[in-house]
């Protein structure tokens, strides 16, 4: 029976099982979500051994557990390691959902819940595809799965998980749906990933709430001083000003800029997609180039003082913002954050006092498209979309690509199936009944052209 049929006789039973991993509100960032994060790692599991993946379990961490399973045919045969992740973001805000984020519904050929696409639709194809291949005899090699429960929260576990367990994990390629193509009808393969630097700054003026008539003017107001020292980050070209911030960045050659500019994109559909009347960013750069081969600075949120109903007079004595950096290659993480510490601390007024807090990080990834990986990604795919995938760099982090290829020297391939529309970390996230059942039709023929 050949992967087409089975999908069409088993589709229902597909959704059935993908809805209730759905359902589970596996939100990571959130310890009262604790229980569900690992109802959930154990229903993943249960999905494993269901299809005949052997060895499936739950490896422990000092955060949520690892789910792993294998099927070893033969160690003269490649293997092939798939890893997603089966947390997810926060739904809020909630009202401006349409319909209930852990309640999932079909809508308009789309299937709608959180996780949806990041990354529960996307790793469950992988499940169904292992599912075929082993019920139809078609496995041609060995498959390994580790899906993380903390991806969205930096993967911080899984580090020393990778570190201790190289024999476990050993294989020929990763295989990674959690990335996305440009359109249904034009697939493209992910090269590239971002790195990240994160921080949490505070900013201190005087030690206790005041009145902003009697000491307003005279006193620093925090809240003024850290929209003062942000807005100073970016120059008039909206370069990132802190000294040494661009030291390291990887300078693309013409040659490289100029195959970019040939993947299609149209900054009118962009603008109105976004309803926004003109795009910003790095002067020199088109918009393309600034959302994935250039660093960024972004505030994530900002907060202080009063905001509640109506006016307080009041100059709030502490002010804080979540700031992000996406790098790129070469860029280093730990270099970043010191930089960027170094420099806040130097800008800041002698009438504040600054805190930083750094969070999760990681590095970012590129991979090449002449390696046996690639080229099985693009054969497949070439097959099921009937044209050939554009090789694309895309703005989003997965920290844990770069330290797989320095752990266990294996290169990932970013062979995912989500839309940039498709509203992942927002609401109304959805992923299309057309990906979800493209990429299972899609996984099989990857291992196929791998183990050739
Ligand atoms: N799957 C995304 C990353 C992604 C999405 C890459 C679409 C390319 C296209 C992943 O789950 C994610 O959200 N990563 C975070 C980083 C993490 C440290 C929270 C991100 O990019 O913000
Ligand atoms: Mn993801
Ligand atoms: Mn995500």
């Amino acid at each position: 029976m050949n992967t087409l049929k089975y999908i069409e006789e088993n589709k229902d039973r597909f959704l059935n099982e993908l809805f209730e991993l759905l359902r589970q509100p596996s939100i990571s960032a959130n310890p009262k979500y604790k229980e569900d994060v690992l109802r959930t790692a154990n229903i993943v599991k249960d999905n494993l051994e269901k299809i005949g993946i052997e060895k499936a379990q739950l490896y422990e961490t000092k955060g949520y557990p690892i789910v792993y399973g294998e099927k070893i045919i033969s160690n003269d045969l490649p293997t092939v390691l798939i890893y997603g992740h089966y947390d997810v973001q926060p739904p809020d805000p909630l009202d401006l959902w349409d319909s209930e984020p852990f309640n999932p519904e079909i809508r308009d050929g789309k299937i709608y819940a959180r996780g949806a696409c990041d990354d529960k639709g996307q790793f469950f194809m992988h499940v169904k595809a292992a599912e075929i291949m082993i019920a139809t005899n078609t496995l041609p090699c060995n498959i390994k799965f580790m899906i993380e429960g903390e991806e969205e929260v930096g993967s911080e576990n899984l580090e020393e998980f990778v570190i201790n367990n190289k024999s476990l994990l050993s294989a020929d390629v990763i295989l990674i749906s959690d990335t996305g193509i440009i359109a249904n009808d034009t697939p493209s393969i992910t090269t590239g990933l971002r790195g990240l630097s994160y921080v949490e700054v505070e900013v201190t003026g005087p030690n206790r709430d005041l009145h902003s008539g009697l000491y307003g003017g005279a006193v620093a107001n925090p809240i003024n001083i850290l929209c003062k020292m942000i807005a100073s980050l970016h120059d008039e070209n909206k370069k990132i000003t802190i000294p040494g911030f661009y030291d390291a960045v990887e300078e693309l050659s013409e040659e490289e800029r100029a195959l970019m500019a040939k993947a299609p994109f149209s900054l009118e559909k962009y603008q109105e997609e976004l309803q926004i009347n003109d795009v910003y960013g790095e002067k020199s750069f088109s918009t393309m180039e600034r959302n994935s081969i250039r660093p960024t600075l972004d505030v994530n949120g900002i907060w202080g003082g009063y905001i509640e109903e109506g006016a307080k007079t009041v100059i709030a004595s502490k002010a804080y913002a979540k700031i992000s950096m996406r790098l790129v290659p070469n860029q280093k993480s730990d270099e970043i954050t010191k930089l960027f510490e170094k420099h806040f601390e130097a800008i800041a007024p002698k009438s504040v006092k600054v805190k930083i807090t750094p969070h999760h990080g990681g590095e970012a990834y590129v991979s090449p498209t002449n390696d046996k990986g690639y080229i099985a990604a693009s054969k497949a795919m070439e097959e099921t979309f009937g044209k050939k995938p554009i090789p694309i760099r895309t703005g989003g982090s997965i920290p844990i690509v770069a330290l797989f290829e320095k752990e266990l020297g294996l290169k990932s391939i970013l062979m995912g199936f989500g839309l940039d529309s498709d509203a992942i970390h927002s609401p109304n996230e959805h992923y299309g009944l057309f990906n979800f059942f493209k990429g299972i039709e899609t996984i099989p023929l990857f291992f196929k052209h791998f183990s050739e």
